[in-house]
């Protein structure tokens, strides 16, 4: 006797239903989509959706879509529903009268694998999480602690040197043309007319105080002052604190064994830039957060 499956009209039958399902299903999705009134956009074809339309520069395929469909559309990637927003006033309407509607980020793969399951900020899907993480982050404190850290161990504790264009009198005092001229940021950040008991660490000496580090105030340069001020500074200052944020969010730390923090070595080491003399050596205590955030799988 033949096995059903393998009867040449069972199998047909079988094969038929095989091919003909995902049309069906997907002819359905579209009557039900239909009725939804999506944004305009290109038909999805089964499976790959409009992914056969966007080439290796996505940003420029969807421009060319946008020009066909108009500012906003409506494109499925593989399964998955995407809208584009493609001028100025859709991307008002996405990022600022609904921002709230659009204020998570989707679980790519990507941030599963580069932020330990989705806890850096950037990916952190909206919710208690990720406003805790960007409260860290926004945190007077955090701000005050990396001021502080500057004010007595700057980066470049002279800036770059400089050099006189021409003779010029400062303070009355002549500087020729072709002097070098070094400002040094490490003793104003110490200079006891300035700070009160200027060699401690005292974070909240900030809290409250208008000081900035954009060479605005002249007591706090860790970036520099004027025309040849620092460019990145902005950079700078967010990658110092993210970093910082992200570490004291994550983690208590301790000193290891016995050590005591009065123990730290804090001295410098001189150079262009000025690292620690001796590096810094601290351990991870005790997670903080839940369980699941510190692992890949
Ligand atoms: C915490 C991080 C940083 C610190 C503390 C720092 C500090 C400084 C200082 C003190 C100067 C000399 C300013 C002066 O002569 O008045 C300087 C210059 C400069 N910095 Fe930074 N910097 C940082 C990050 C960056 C980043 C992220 C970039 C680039 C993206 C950058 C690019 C530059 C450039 C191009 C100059 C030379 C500017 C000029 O001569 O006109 N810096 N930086």
């Amino acid at each position: 006797m033949e096995h059903p499956m393998t009867s040449p009209s069972n199998s047909a039958i079988f094969y038929s239903i095989l091919f003909f399902l995902p049309i069906v299903l997907f002819l359905f999705r579209r009557q039900f989509s239909r009725k939804l009134n999506l944004p305009p956009g290109p038909t999805p074809w089964p499976f790959i959706g409009n992914l056969n339309l966007i080439g290796p520069l996505p940003h420029v395929s969807m421009h060319s879509l946008a020009q066909k469909y108009g500012p906003l559309i409506h494109l499925k990637f593989g399964l998955s529903p995407v809208v584009v927003g493609s001028s100025a006033e859709v991307a008002e309407l996405l990022l600022k009268t609904h921002d709230i509607s659009f204020a998570s980020r989707p679980a790519l793969l990507a941030g599963k694998y580069t932020t330990y399951n989705y806890s850096g900020m950037a990916t952190a899907p909206y919710g208690p999480y990720w406003r805790q993480a960007r409260k860290i982050c926004l945190m007077e404190l955090l701000k005050a602690i990396v001021k502080e850290t500057m004010r007595l161990h700057p980066v470049a504790p002279l800036l770059l040197p400089r050099v006189s264009r021409d003779d010029c009198r400062v303070a009355g005092y002549d500087i020729l043309r072709n002097t070098r001229v070094v400002v040094n940021v490490w003793a104003i950040g110490r200079d006891p007319t300035m700070w009160e008991k200027p060699n401690e660490f005292r974070p909240h000496r900030f809290i409250g105080k208008n000081i900035d580090v954009k060479g605005h105030d002249f007591q706090l340069l860790p970036f520099g002052s004027g025309r040849r001020m620092c460019p990145g500074y902005g950079l700078g200052l967010k990658v110092v604190q993210s970093t910082l944020a992200n570490l004291l969010h994550g983690f208590e730390w301790k000193l290891p064994g016995d050590m005591k923090s009065e123990d730290l070595d804090m001295d410098d080491r001189f150079g262009l830039t000025m690292p620690r003399k001796i590096p810094l050596l601290i351990v991870p205590s005790k997670p903080r957060l839940s369980h699941h955030l510190y692992s890949c799988e």
